[in-house]
């Protein structure tokens, strides 16, 4: 997940620049105007809200004017408006080092009668008490509200509310990391100032609404870790600016829509563990912004696509584990940037291309469990590098010239030239033996071999 963070941090920055700005607008405000206080009834909401988020009984006494300059907390953000009344901006609880929120917190949905909030931000704040996402049909319906993130709070459940196309200025919603049953509601879909869209790691089931589409500002879509089922709306094309795409670990079936080669603004694409199939849309090789391509874990079952190899910018190819046949396309070793390729446990054949030798960049290889064969065409330079992050085993096809070998260790390949079971009777040895995945490993390729040895013989 190390990507998606250092991908999504940057994006957040670019696209909401007013994160920044709020404490400039706070000086300003306190220099110019001399706002002498808050409105009751709004005063009124953010008591209410206190109550039902700290743990400070007495909050109310001791904060009685929680906006005034000087006697400001943590965790609330206020600024002066036309009517020289200050207003509450933004509140953030949950992570440090804003306020924690007591244990029995339940979500507190006065938040939306604030007419000025513009940030509402809760994480790891209700972990005990069951509470549900609810917002009413009196809220402010001129909503001035631009993010809201619900971050991993456990005890948050039921659907996400229809009502939630009333919060109409939104442009970051977040609710990742929760227990949010239910379906998408189309509803969300109307929201066309969103920038940022993140449900993932819920158990929201049903469908992709095809009304996705209508999201045409969305720079990150993150429906990921849920129980979506269905085919990937072909209106998906139709979010022009979008960088990130994250599917991973649903129930999506089908193949990837055409559309999909209009995305090209795409940095980063995953859809790992679904059911999707082959094929792959002609157009990929226009998403040439795609650093990123993660797809494990899908029964695909075509031959390796040879478009990849046009996809310069990738830096991370991801394909394990999803029946791809026939030979690794040579024009993969033009992947100059590539660090990592997965591409173990499929049915390839071949030799592995020359070129590979030459990725100055690669990192991280995983060539096991296929069925590849030949000699292997790296140095030992080349196998020093990369160490315990090169994984050719399980490819019992596979030899190393006896002048690479030396030196290299233990890497699951045998020498060329030199007897096949004598070699593979060596991790047989008790101390090797011992683990295991090593006795899985073991297995397995006696298993390939017998199969190899099968199609030799009959
Ligand atoms: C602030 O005052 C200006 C001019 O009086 C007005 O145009 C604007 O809408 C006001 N803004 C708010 C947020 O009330
Ligand atoms: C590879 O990465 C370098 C450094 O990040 C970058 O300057 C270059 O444009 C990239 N090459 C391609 C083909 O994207
Ligand atoms: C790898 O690079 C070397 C040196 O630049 C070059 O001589 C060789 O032809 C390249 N091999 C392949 C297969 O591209
Ligand atoms: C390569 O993939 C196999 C199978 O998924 C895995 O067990 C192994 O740890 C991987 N090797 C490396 C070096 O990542
Ligand atoms: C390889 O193994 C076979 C069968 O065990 C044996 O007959 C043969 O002599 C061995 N060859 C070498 C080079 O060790």
């Amino acid at each position: 997940m190390h990507y998606s963070f250092s991908l999504t941090l940057p994006l957040l920055l670019l696209c909401f620049p007013f994160l920044s700005i709020s404490s400039t607008n706070q000086q300003h405000a306190k220099k110019n105007l001399q706002p002498n206080s808050m409105e009751p009834s709004e005063l009124e909401i953010l008591f209410k809200i206190m109550d039902s988020m700290s743990s400070d009984q007495t909050w109310r006494i001791s904060y009685p004017n929680p906006c005034k300059p000087g006697s400001s907390w943590m965790g609330i953000e206020c600024k002066a408006g036309n009517d020289s009344h200050l207003h509450v901006t933004r509140l953030d609880f949950g992570s440090p080092p804003n306020p924690s929120c007591k244990i029995k917190s339940i979500f507190p949905s006065q938040i939306f009668d604030l007419p000025y909030l513009q940030s509402a931000i809760f994480s790891q704040c209700f972990t005990h008490t069951k509470t549900t996402l609810t917002i009413s049909q009196n809220s402010y319906f001129n909503s001035k509200l631009q993010q809201l993130s619900l971050r991993s709070n456990p005890a948050l459940i039921g659907s996400i509310p229809p009502q939630i196309f009333t919060l109409k200025s939104l442009q970051t919603l977040t609710l990742s990391q929760n227990r949010l049953t239910g379906p998408i509601p189309k509803e969300i879909c109307s929201l066309t100032s969103l920038e940022h869209l993140d449900l993932s790691y819920n158990f929201l089931s049903g469908i992709l609404p095809k009304q996705l589409g209508n999201l045409k500002n969305l720079v990150v879509l993150d429906l990921s870790y849920n129980s979506l089922t269905k085919l990937i709306p072909d209106t998906i094309g139709q979010m022009g600016m979008l960088q990130k795409l994250d599917l991973s670990s649903n129930l999506l079936t089908g193949s990837l829509p055409n559309s999909i080669e209009k995305l090209n603004s795409l940095v980063f694409m995953a859809l790992s563990n679904n059911r999707l199939k082959g094929n792959f849309p002609k157009g990929l090789t226009k998403l040439q912004s795609l650093q990123y391509f993660i797809m494990d874990d899908n029964p695909m079952f075509i031959p390796l696509p040879a478009e990849f190899g046009q996809l310069r910018k990738l830096q991370e190819l991801r394909l394990a584990n999803s029946g791809y046949s026939g030979t690794i396309p040579p024009i993969f070793s033009q992947l100059q940037n590539l660090s990592t390729l997965s591409l173990q446990n499929n049915r390839l054949i071949g030799v592995i291309p020359a070129g590979f030798g030459n990725l100055s960049h690669i990192y991280h290889l995983n060539l096991s469990r296929n069925l590849l064969g030949g000699e292997v065409p790296f140095t030992s330079t080349f196998f020093q590098r990369l160490g315990k992050n090169l994984d050719l085993s399980g490819n019992p096809g596979l030899c190393l010239s006896p002048a690479e070998a030396y030196g290299v260790k233990k890497i699951g390949v045998n020498i060329c030239g030199i007897n096949k079971t004598t070699s593979l009777i060596k991790p047989l040895k008790h101390s090797e033996a011992s683990s295991l995945g090593f006795t899985k490993l073991f297995f397995l390729v006696n298993f390939f071999l017998l199969l190899y040895l099968h199609q030799i013989l009959f």
